[in-house]
């Protein structure tokens, strides 16, 4: 998949800030500094297009990113950081579940998981949340580069089994330093966005 144009488009906190023009919206969830900007910037080849930290909690938004005027990549706020205040916390959930509920364009949703470690308590609700709404969720593990070769089918049936994943559910394994995945998740991409 050749990215011929990939821009930042808003950071939204209200629902009427969202994008009109009805694009596939592909979203991304999952614990704070898991690297959820930092798979966006290796599926779309910049450096730093989303921002990434190594502090933890920063991004407060839904941030929008529109790739070859064909789709958005929308990051959102990672959860379970333990410095974030109970009421923004709540602020968090409020704005996520009205996104999951109520935008037609969510077409799939990433949740991203460090192939290191079993899922979180947030990442089986996330994914509960998901399925009680009957949003396509792709798992992806990212991170593979921390771990052995040897090690990652052992690592991602943890993920599978901790989740209590549905067989169909697309999993990838990825890596933002390696480039690991890239092309297989580009292909649950555009298989979704195309319908
Ligand atoms: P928040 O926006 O705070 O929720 O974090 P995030 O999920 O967007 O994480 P981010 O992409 O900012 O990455 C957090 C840290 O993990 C950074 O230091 C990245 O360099 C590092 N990182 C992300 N992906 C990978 C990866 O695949 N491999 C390795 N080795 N490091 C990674
Ligand atoms: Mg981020």
């Amino acid at each position: 998949y050749k990215i011929t144009a990939a821009e930042f488009v808003i950071s939204a906190v209200r629902p009427e800030q969202l994008p009109e023009d009805a694009l596939p919206e592909i979203a991304l969830a999952g614990r704070s500094n898991v690297g959820k900007s930092s798979l966006i910037n290796k599926m779309i080849q910049r450096k730093a297009l989303a921002r990434t930290s190594s502090q933890p909690g920063k991004t407060q938004q839904l941030n929008y990113y529109r790739i070859n005027e064909q789709l958005y990549f929308v990051d959102f706020p990672g959860y379970g950081y333990a410095k974030v205040s109970k009421v923004q916390r709540e602020k968090w959930g409020q704005i996520i579940e009205a996104y999951i509920r109520d935008r037609k364009q969510l077409k799939l949703l990433l949740l991203i998981i460090d192939i290191r470690h079993p899922p979180t308590k947030d990442d089986c609700l996330m994914y509960e949340w998901l399925k009680h709404h009957g949003i396509p969720v792709c798992i992806v593990a990212t991170k593979s580069d921390k771990i052995p070769r040897g090690k990652w089918d052992k690592h991602v049936k943890m993920v599978k089994e901790t989740l209590q994943a549905e067989s169909t559910d697309p999993v990838v394994l990825f890596s933002s330093e390696t480039g690991n995945g890239r092309e297989d998740l580009w292909d649950v991409i555009r298989r979704v966005s195309a319908k």
